[in-house]
């Protein structure tokens, strides 16, 4: 500032009479000079040596991840060497790479290589992406020695919640063909509800779950339940259904959680309907009941009922020969009496929707009489083949591309989230919508709502993808572009 405000008459003044004032040796010129020296020298030095000696630590700008640790000073398992900008150091890249760096930020594709070289087949989200993240935009590296941090819902959102980056997207996934998406190996388990993908994709433009997130797609959509099994959830629940082992029938008697608690497991008729569903075709003899699951096995005990009978009354400890003939003899005519032995019989047991009541006098009075296999099955005549029943699709995953936990959920009633009391039909969806869940997964809910509480990112892709040309291109090439 002082300099400034000095005239230029001012400055000559100084110099007046003393122009050799540069040629002068003050002793201390000379010792900033050699100062300035020394420094500049001293750095090269210490380049060179700490290249050849030294401890990279020295850059490292913060500790590695405990899963990392164990090469964690080993830093071109990370950092390519020969990747790094500087290598082909030219103006026009200098350009470029600034550029870049100013548009998309700080780029990582040396280092995603480097943890390509490990994780294979991480790179993969969904065939219709059109610019993919680099790693480490979601796995921060240099963060503490302990375990990585979770993966951020504004990670998924820089996508998810970008309206420009969707419509790109629904775009591509447009001319992609369907096979290109498929379900993700982990998620797509046993029987799976998997429902056509939207014309658009799954490209709704939103922020969080409890704002935006889309209705479930099977309730948006108002699906159905392929089902062709008859069950009416709504009469089971009601209060003149007999007690099983002087129990009330809950939805656990029939509902098992699988083995990790997960999941429900399938049903079946033996464990849970057989108790008030006996196959029973004989009122006054209850304890002979058709084998269930095969209309073949059927047709032949049918055949062979005379046996039948034979092999009951040695169970009812009927040992006389004769005795036993004539048992089995007596019963043959008196079901002939009731129905029409043969072809008759076996037509009333596989198609009738109801069969004759068991008299009040009759002991043991039948919980729910049989009512031929049409009572729970969609049955079609195959002559001469025996019926064919048609097999009960039970669906294992209703929401592919979520995941549940029913163990984590262990203390909310099943009734909260399941509306089965009040469904009379198989084909309705006894499944929560997306309401149900942000109850609790929001904010005021007070439960985590991320992204990946429910969610995962990486596909377990095969081995590659067909791109939009046919052609096969690698994961790498997906990640990094062409
Ligand atoms: C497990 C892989 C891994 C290892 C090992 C690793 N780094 Fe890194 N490093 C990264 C990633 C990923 C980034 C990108 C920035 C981030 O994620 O925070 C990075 C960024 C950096 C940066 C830039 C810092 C910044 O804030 O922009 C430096 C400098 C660095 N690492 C030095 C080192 C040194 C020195 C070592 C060895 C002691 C090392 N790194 C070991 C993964 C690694
Ligand atoms: C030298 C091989 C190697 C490199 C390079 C490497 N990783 Fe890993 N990574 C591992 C191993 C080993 C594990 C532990 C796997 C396990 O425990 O199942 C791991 C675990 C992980 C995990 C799971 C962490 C957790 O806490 O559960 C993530 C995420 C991960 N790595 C991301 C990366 C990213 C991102 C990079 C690149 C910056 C990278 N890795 C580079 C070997 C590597
Ligand atoms: C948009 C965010 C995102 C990007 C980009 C991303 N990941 Fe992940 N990654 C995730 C999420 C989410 C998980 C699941 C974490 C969880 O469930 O806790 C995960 C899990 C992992 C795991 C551990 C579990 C497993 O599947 O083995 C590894 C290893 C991993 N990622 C490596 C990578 C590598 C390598 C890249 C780059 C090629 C990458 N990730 C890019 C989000 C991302
Ligand atoms: C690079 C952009 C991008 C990022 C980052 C991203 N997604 Fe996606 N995601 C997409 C696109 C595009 C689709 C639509 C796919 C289609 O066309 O059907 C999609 C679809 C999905 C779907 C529905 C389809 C399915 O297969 O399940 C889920 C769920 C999903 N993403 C979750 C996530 C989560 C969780 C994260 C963060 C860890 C994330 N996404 C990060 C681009 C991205
Ligand atoms: C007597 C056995 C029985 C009882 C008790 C029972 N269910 Fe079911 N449940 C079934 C059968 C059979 C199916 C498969 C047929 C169908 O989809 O309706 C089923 C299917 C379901 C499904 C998935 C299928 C869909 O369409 O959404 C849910 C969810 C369900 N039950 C919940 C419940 C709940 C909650 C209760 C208790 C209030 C309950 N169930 C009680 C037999 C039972
Ligand atoms: C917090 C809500 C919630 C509670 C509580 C809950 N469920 Fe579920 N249930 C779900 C969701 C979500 C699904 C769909 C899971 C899938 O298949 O993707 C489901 C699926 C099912 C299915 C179909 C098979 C399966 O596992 O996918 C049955 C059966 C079922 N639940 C029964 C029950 C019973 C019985 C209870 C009580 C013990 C119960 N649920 C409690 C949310 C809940
Ligand atoms: C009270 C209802 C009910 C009656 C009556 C009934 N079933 Fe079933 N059936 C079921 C249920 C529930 C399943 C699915 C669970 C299972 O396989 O145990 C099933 C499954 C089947 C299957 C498929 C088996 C498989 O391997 O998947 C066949 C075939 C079948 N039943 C045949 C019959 C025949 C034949 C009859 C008549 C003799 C009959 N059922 C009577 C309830 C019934
Ligand atoms: C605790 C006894 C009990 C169990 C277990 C049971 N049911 Fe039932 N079920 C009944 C009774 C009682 C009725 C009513 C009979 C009537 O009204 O004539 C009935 C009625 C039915 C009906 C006719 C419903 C209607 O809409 O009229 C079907 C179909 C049926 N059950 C199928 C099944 C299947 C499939 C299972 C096994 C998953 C099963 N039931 C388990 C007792 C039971
Ligand atoms: C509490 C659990 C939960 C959370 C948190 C959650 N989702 Fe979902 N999301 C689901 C379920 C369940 C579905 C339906 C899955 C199905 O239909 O198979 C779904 C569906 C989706 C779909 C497909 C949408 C469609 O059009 O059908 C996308 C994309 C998606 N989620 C992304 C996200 C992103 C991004 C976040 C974080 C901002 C997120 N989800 C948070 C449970 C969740
Ligand atoms: C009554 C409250 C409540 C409702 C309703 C509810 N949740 Fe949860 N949910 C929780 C709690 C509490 C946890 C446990 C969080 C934890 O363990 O940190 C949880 C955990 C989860 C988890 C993580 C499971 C894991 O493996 O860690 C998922 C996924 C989830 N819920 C999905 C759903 C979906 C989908 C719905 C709707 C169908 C739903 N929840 C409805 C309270 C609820």
């Amino acid at each position: 500032m002082s300099l400034q405000s000095r005239t230029h008459k001012q400055i000559a003044e100084r110099y007046k009479g003393n122009l050799g004032y540069y040629k002068k040796k003050l002793s201390w010129r000379i010792a900033r000079i050699c100062v300035g020296f020394l420094a500049i020298a001293g750095g090269l030095i210490g380049v060179v040596l700490f290249h050849k000696h030294g401890a990279k630590s020295f850059f490292n700008p913060g500790p590695i991840s405990s899963k990392h640790a164990r090469f964690g000073n080993d830093c071109e398992r990370c950092h390519d060497p020969a990747l790094a900008p500087a290598a082909d150091a030219t103006p026009a890249n200098f350009w470029q790479v600034m550029g870049d760096r100013f548009q998309r930020g700080v780029t990582f594709k040396g280092v995603d290589r480097k943890c390509e070289t490990c994780h294979t087949q991480h790179s993969f989200h969904e065939p219709s992406v059109v610019e993919n993240r680099s790693c480490s935009a979601c796995h921060l590296e240099h963060q503490g020695s302990s375990a990585m941090k979770a993966v951020a819902s504004q990670s998924c959102a820089s996508c998810h919640n970008n309206r420009d980056i969707m419509q790109a997207s629904a775009q591509k996934g447009m001319q992609l063909p369907k096979s290109a998406f498929h379900l993700r190996a982990e998620l797509a388990q046993g029987l799976v509800f998997d429902l056509p993908r939207p014309a658009e994709g799954y490209t709704q433009v939103f922020s969080s779950f409890a704002s935006g997130h889309p209705e479930f797609q099977f309730a948006r959509e108002k699906a159905r339940d392929p089902n062709v099994l008859r069950f009416n959830h709504k009469r089971h629940l009601e209060e003149d259904i007999p007690l099983v082992n002087d129990k009330e029938l809950t939805c656990n008697y029939c509902h098992q959680p699988g083995g990790d608690g997960r999941y429900m497991q399938k049903i079946s008729f033996a464990a849970n309907c057989q108790a008030c569903h006996a196959l029973q075709f004989d009122v006054r003899n209850p304890e002979l009941t058709l084998p269930h699951g095969d209309p073949a096995a059927v047709r032949v005990f049918l055949q062979t009922l005379p046996s039948q009978y034979e092999a009951l009354a040695l169970k009812k400890g009927k040992t006389n020969p004769e005795e036993v003939r004539t048992f089995a003899a007596t019963q043959m005519a008196q079901l002939r009496d009731s129905a029409h032995v043969g072809k008759d019989l076996e037509r009333q047991i596989f198609f009738t929707t109801d069969s004759p009541k068991p008299q009040p006098e009759q002991t043991p009075p039948a919980r729910s009489s049989f009512k031929g296999c049409a009572y729970c099955h969609e049955v079609k005549p195959s002559p001469p083949g025996p019926p064919l029943v048609t097999k009960p699709a039970q669906i294992d995953r209703w929401m592919p591309h979520g995941y549940f936990n029913h163990a984590k959920h262990a203390s909310v009633s099943c009734k909260d989230c399941h509306e089965a009391a009040a469904s009379q039909e198989t084909p309705d969806i006894l499944v929560p919508v997306k309401a149900n869940c942000v109850s609790c997964h929001s904010p005021a809910g007070k439960v985590g709502s991320e992204c990946i509480l429910c969610h995962s990112y990486h596909a377990t892709p095969p081995a590659a993808t067909v791109a939009q040309s046919g052609a096969t291109i690698s994961f790498k090439q997906m990640l990094l572009g062409p």
